[in-house]
């Protein structure tokens, strides 16, 4: 199993104030950026200039989780961009194990990401081209959405199948994740946990980092 982290998402705090934002969450293991291109979703945040310019403000790890149409074409830019980590949706690319190994090439960690209907079982066999599978627990799009239970039976089928492969695949999960959730996320077997509102929401987010470490901890 990997390590037990925290990967705060900064779509629902200040994006006029980026830099300061991430300076309240000095220990969060990597910052998670949302980028959404009004196709996929139905929502448009910030690209790859945002990102060029935050690189150069933050020595957190940053986990890029592309919400985007042919993620093909765009993923290895940021890559480029010096983020350690890029997370393409299964549903927007055409080649995964071709674009998982590009980004591995550039120096990332390559992540994979299903929306909340997707299937992982038709998936098993590339996990092992992968550092990291998302698997969304609310439909991507929006922050402070309300966590779906209904996914948790692929979060332990996930683990089964990590398990399985004897492989260090970190299992991330985002929406909707808060103290109220996070146990669940993680008694199925989740171990890389994206929180928004319930860290930028909360008057301390750098402790709330770390609550939200200690309970998914157990
Ligand atoms: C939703 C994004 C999430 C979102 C999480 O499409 O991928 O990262 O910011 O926000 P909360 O924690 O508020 O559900
Ligand atoms: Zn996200």
């Amino acid at each position: 199993r990997v390590p037990v982290a925290i990967t705060p998402s900064v779509l629902n705090a200040d994006l006029a104030d980026l830099a300061g934002e991430v300076a309240r969450i000095p220990s969060a293991d990597a910052v998670h950026v949302d980028v959404m291109d009004s196709h996929f979703v139905p929502n448009l945040t910030l690209g790859l200039p945002v990102i060029t310019s935050l690189r150069r403000h933050t020595s957190l790890p940053l986990d890029i989780h592309l919400m985007i149409e042919d993620a093909d074409r765009w993923a290895p830019a940021y890559a480029e961009a010096g983020c350690e980590s890029v997370t393409f949706h299964v549903e927007a690319t055409r080649a995964p194990i071709r674009l998982a190994r590009e980004l591995h090439a550039l120096g990332a960690r390559a992540s994979m990401a299903l929306r909340p209907a997707t299937p992982i079982e038709p998936y098993a066999e590339l996990l092992g081209e992968l550092d990291q599978v998302l698997l969304m627990t609310v439909e991507p799009g929006f922050g402070g959405q309300s966590f779906l239970d209904l996914v948790l039976p692929k979060i332990a089928r996930t683990r089964e199948i990590v398990r399985r492969s004897g492989q260090q695949i970190a299992i991330q999960v985002d929406g909707g994740v808060s103290l109220e959730t996070i146990e669940r996320c993680a008694s199925a077997g989740a171990d890389v946990f994206v929180a928004g509102t319930a860290v930028f929401g909360a008057s301390d987010p750098d402790a709330m980092v770390s609550a939200l470490r200690e309970r998914a901890a157990g």
